[in-house]
């Protein structure tokens, strides 16, 4: 991973002054740290209860947190050479699980950003290992930062892109299971709908072709074992991509002929709305000469479908 860049550099206490509570009423907070419990041993039990009522108490919710980041940080050893175990990442999953209700609360979505929190969770994202420990903290650290994408916020995005997130995402799309390349998918797609997201990817071609390789990739491999959900993320970022001029250029060469050709109109029959976007898609970049392989009565029609 490159260099911080200086404007992310740690200079501020993040939970400096009065910060809000947003702890104090989540269900799925006490549930996240009850199941950290409840994966310790006895003995670290009533610490962990403790940690969830110390994260409601502004005066000490600091040092709660500081002993959550521990609880991550205690686990970097073992992710190379691979040898994380199920039991230490089912502890630090349910600690991210706490991690996400921070990043997706209103009032504490923008200190958990100045705090740079997410920068913990990039290790996880970097391993390669097709583990299910492995398998299972990728997806819940993927899982926060998609809760950060969520809302449409132009700081999240430039965070992410500072922190060079994408080729990250690009991996676990390479080599993810189905359920973490569609979060890590659809991460790439919130970044592609910010306008400076979508510029960032198409300012030079090799990101743009790392980008467009990769979701090629996919969808190739949706042949063999289909993901409607995947498949629409997919073409949403495929049509977003096609706002940009010279990466619509680019695709008229580098789309899957898969999308043109129909071989999904089958998963798509019931989700209108992505068969709309490849459509939109495909008139982007061919201005309309393909979209009727995909309508009734074009190419389903002449395969006799
Ligand atoms: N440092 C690389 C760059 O800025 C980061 C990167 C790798 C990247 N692969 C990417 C960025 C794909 C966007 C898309 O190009």
């Amino acid at each position: 991973m490159a260099n911080l860049p200086t404007s992310l550099s740690i200079n501020s206490p993040p939970y400096g002054g009065p910060a809000p509570s947003p702890l104090t009423t989540p269900a799925a907070a006490a549930a996240a740290l009850a199941a950290v419990a409840v994966q310790s041993k006895d003995r670290k039990m009533a610490s962990a209860e403790q940690l969830v009522l110390d994260l409601c108490d502004p005066e000490l919710r600091e040092n709660a947190l500081l002993d959550l980041s521990k609880e991550i940080v205690s686990i970097y050893p073992s992710l190379s050479p691979p040898t994380l175990s199920p039991g230490a990442s089912n502890r630090v999953c349910n600690a991210l699980a706490l991690l996400q209700c921070v990043a997706s609360h209103s009032e504490t979505r923008v200190l958990f950003l100045n705090a740079h929190i997410p920068l913990y969770l990039y290790p996880f994202l970097n391993t390669t290992s097709k583990t299910r420990p492995f398998e299972y903290l990728r997806l819940t650290s993927l899982g926060v930062i998609g809760a950060l994408v969520k809302v449409d916020d132009p700081d999240v995005i430039s965070f992410l892109l500072q922190t060079e997130i994408i080729p990250l995402c690009l991996r676990t799309m390479e080599m993810g299971s189905e359920l973490s390349k569609t979060v890590a998918t659809f991460i790439v797609q919130k970044i592609l709908l910010d306008d400076v997201g979508l510029r960032y990817i198409c300012t030079t071609a090799e990101r743009f072709f790392a980008v467009g390789t990769v979701l090629a990739n996919m969808v190739v491999s949706l042949v063999e074992q289909p993901s409607t959900r995947l498949l629409k993320h997919i073409i949403r970022c495929y049509l977003r991509l096609s706002d940009n001029q010279r990466a619509c250029e680019a695709l008229q060469n580098c789309l899957p002929e898969m999308l043109k050709d129909g071989t999904f109109n089958n998963c798509l029959r019931d989700d209108p709305a992505t068969r709309r976007w490849l459509q939109q898609l495909l008139h982007n970049i061919s201005g309309g000469s393909l979209v009727s392989a995909l309508q009734p009565g074009g190419l389903e029609h002449m395969l006799g479908n």
